[in-house]
């Protein structure tokens, strides 16, 4: 199974940006192949990666469970969704995207859809990295049957509601017994120094404290003209300090991998 990052937070914190900021370093950096994830139901990582949206996982899902009832003599439905699942990956230069689109509903206990899940979730042991960004309710997260996640990343702004919502991730974490080896917290779009009551907060919390990623005058840029962030240059205050972060990330797994 690859490394596997996943990203978090309130709506807007910049979970987006951040796993294509992470990609991008990732790929930069002789670490490929990555997968990337896309576990939001309004899916827009595509975009921050310059690419064409594929058809999701759920969409899959809702062709194949009527499918699965009427394959050809000799297929199997384990073959099909086997060879179907990989319909669902769009290539990248140094990485693949795969859209989760719309989990399944509450009922949804059938053949088809407990094949996909395994065939899914067996496809990212093929890469050395799994970057997956999420909806704050860790919705797809917790309908997986591997929950294995190697570093929970939650983004915040410089709100307390930004704050509430990191502590109800932590929470959800707990309830539904995830296993989550270490989880790190990042304050986005950051305005100077961090207010000391902010801080304070912080420090009270179950997570180790990244840093921040300042408000970037190119990210407003790139936006605005619909360019995608994955090239973003160098000089961007953003993809530094992401640089730094994966540093304490990854640092110790890079390392590993140049003395192999
Ligand atoms: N450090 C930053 N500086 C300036 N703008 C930023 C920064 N980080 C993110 N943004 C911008 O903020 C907006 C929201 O970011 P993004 O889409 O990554 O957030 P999100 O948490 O994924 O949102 P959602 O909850 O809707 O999925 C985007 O327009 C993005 O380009
Ligand atoms: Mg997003």
């Amino acid at each position: 199974m690859g490394y596997t990052i996943a990203v978090a937070g309130k709506g807007g914190t910049g979970k987006t940006t951040l796993c294509g900021l992470m990609i991008r370093y990732l790929v930069k950096s002789g670490l490929s192949p990555v997968l990337a994830i896309d576990a939001d139901a309004n899916a827009n990582l595509h975009e921050v990666l310059g690419m064409e949206k594929g058809i999701s996982v759920g969409q899959l899902r809702e062709k194949a469970i009527d499918e699965v009832k009427d394959l050809p003599i000799g297929v199997t439905k384990e073959q099909y969704i086997e060879q179907r699942i990989h319909e669902t990956l769009v290539e990248g230069h140094g990485y693949d995207l795969m859209s989760m689109g719309r989990p399944e509903g509450p009922g949804c206990y059938c053949y088809a859809n407990h094949l996909i899940r395994k065939y899914s979730e067996k496809i990212s042991q093929s890469y050395r990295y799994v970057v997956m960004d999420n909806e704050a309710g860790l919705e797809h997260l917790s309908r997986r049957t591997t929950q294995d996640v190697d570093a929970l990343v939650i983004a915040t702004d410089e709100t307390v509601r930004g704050l509430r919502t990191v502590q109800r991730i932590l929470d959800i974490i707990e309830e539904l017994g995830l296993s989550i080896r270490k989880k790190f917290l990042v304050v986005n779009r950051a305005i100077g120094e961090l207010p000391e009551a902010f801080g304070h907060q912080i420090a009270g919390m179950k997570v180790q404290f990244l840093g921040t990623i300042p408000a970037d005058e190119l990210i407003v840029q790139f936006d605005l003209e619909g360019k995608p962030l994955v090239s973003l240059p160098e000089s961007s205050v953003a993809v530094r300090r992401v640089s730094e972060i994966m540093l304490e990330l990854v640092g110790n797994e890079k390392a590993l991998s140049v003395a192999a």
